[in-house]
């Protein structure tokens, strides 16, 4: 059989969506962990910043060299570029022999096929129904513990800087019984977590004739396969996360307590000119139950530095939001324009890129403090761990997760990986937990 290898970049949605694709090709090809000797290769790419997309283009560059040694390797470009950019991209990226956006997966084998006889290939079209929900995804990448199940697709949320509606169309949630089966299957196969997947999982929602199935109540079904099957999910957005799933968090014990709740500003006059529908009171109330109902779990965050229009004080007030909060982790990103996007055509870039680098810093020195602050309140806990792998720095050293997402690293003794492991935390740093199993 012929060898595809496939690059993926971009957030958990594309691992999720190569898994897909490595089972739609799964008749034609088997997967190459080597670029050199591959039939085809598929880059399935992210649009969310220009520095995303940059990226790639340079992968695409370096490319061409093995394109000249291997007249017959095919290159196709899968994801969010495919879709933001389209045709266009082949006049730009001579190295491309096909297209393919992330709703037209299915069309694979045919866009392969016509592309090896020369022919113009490409399917940019958004879906309003696609979800792949009959497609068993090849975990071909993974740790065989913990793996990702995709719920739902796209977003309607439209925040003012964000390529995502553009790019993966509208929203639309999975039958939740594929969701619970491949769960099991999951399971039965090994794996110890899932982790639920879609933009906005809050609004997840599905009607059937006698039943309809909201998050929550997906979350409980998925929990109740086993006690032994961790469930996690992303992304909430904060105006929909519900008092009825915090509750169904605390019910369960392997529902992990982990909420990545992007609030990406503290200042309401720069969430409104984002369009996130909810001010800083309504976030930090959100916040203030979380704490309530589920005292001991951890909660992250994404936020955009140098906005259209923040002032000193708004950038302040971001400050003070994770001060008061105390997030454990936080992605934190610059203001990049999207061309498209709602900010891109009415809002001005107006923050020079000194202060949005300045402003970055400034969160993120703040924010390596409280991540450390938030571990060393771990010191002394002994801690649930799944086992994900080896330490990256020794060999004599195991590596997983605590139910509160943060990394643990522990000497191996006879524990392997897909293990469930109580350590007892003696050190932290910044990033990690340190300790020894109990
Ligand atoms: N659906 C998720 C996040 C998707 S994109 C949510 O609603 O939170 C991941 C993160 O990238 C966003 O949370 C945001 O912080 C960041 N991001 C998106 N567009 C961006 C842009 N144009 N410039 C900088 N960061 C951006
Ligand atoms: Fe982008 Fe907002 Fe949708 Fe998240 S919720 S994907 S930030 S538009
Ligand atoms: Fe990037 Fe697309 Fe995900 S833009 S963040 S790969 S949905």
């Amino acid at each position: 059989m012929k060898k595809l290898h496939i690059e993926t970049y971009g957030c958990q949605m594309n691992v999720a969506d190569s898994e897909v694709v490595a089972s739609i090709l799964s008749p034609y090809f088997t997967i190459s962990d080597s670029q050199q000797t591959a039939d085809l290769i598929l880059i399935n790419t992210c649009s969310v910043r220009d520095n995303a997309e940059q990226r790639i283009r340079k992968r695409l560059r370096e490319l061409v060299a093995l394109k000249k040694k291997n007249k017959q390797l095919l290159i196709g470009l899968l994801g969010c570029m495919a879709e933001r950019i389209k045709e266009r991209l082949f006049e730009e990226e001579k190295v491309l022999d096909f297209i393919a956006g992330p709703d037209s997966y299915r069309s694979l084998p045919q866009l392969i096929e016509d592309a090896s006889l020369g022919r113009i290939a490409f399917n940019v079209h958004l879906s309003e129904k696609e979800t792949y929900d009959d497609i068993e995804p090849v975990r071909y990448d993974g740790n065989g513990v913990s793996a990702f199940i995709a719920i739902m697709r796209g977003c309607n949320n439209y925040c003012s800087y964000c390529v995502v509606p553009f790019t993966r169309g509208r929203e639309r949630s999975r039958d939740p019984n594929t969701i619970v089966s491949e769960a099991t299957k999951l399971y039965h196969n090994g794996f110890r977590e899932v982790t639920l997947l879609g933009q906005n999982v809050n609004s997840f929602y599905w009607e059937a004739p006698n039943k309809s199935t909201d998050f929550a109540d997906l979350v409980e079904e998925v929990a109740l396969i086993s006690p032994f099957l961790r469930v996690r999910y992303a992304t909430s957005h904060p105006k929909d996360i519900s008092d009825k799933l915090l509750n169904i968090m605390a019910k369960y014990t392997n529902v992990c307590h982990y909420i990545h709740l992007p609030v990406q500003s503290g200042s309401n006059a720069v969430l409104k000119k984002m369009n996130r529908v909810y001010t800083r009171e309504y976030y930090l109330e959100r916040i203030r139950k979380i704490k309530e109902i589920l005292p001991d779990c951890a909660i992250s965050t994404d936020i955009i530095a140098g906005f259209c229009g923040e002032t000193e004080q708004d950038h302040q007030d971001t400050i003070s939001l994770m001060k008061e909060v105390g997030f454990a982790y936080a992605f934190m990103f610059k203001y990049s324009v999207r061309e498209g996007t709602k900010a891109a055509e009415q809002l001005e870039d107006d923050i020079p890129e000194p202060l949005k680098i300045k402003r970055l810093e400034e969160i993120i020195t703040l924010q390596q403090q409280l991540s450390l602050e938030s571990n060393t309140s771990d010191v002394g806990k002994t801690v649930q761990v799944l086992v994900e792998g080896v330490s990256k720095r020794s060999a004599q050293h195991l590596f997983g997760r605590n139910s509160q997402n943060k990394v643990c690293v522990f000497p191996k003794k006879n524990h392997k990986i897909g293990d469930f492991v109580y350590i007892k935390v003696s050190k932290c740093t910044a990033g990690t937990l340190i300790g020894e199993s109990v």
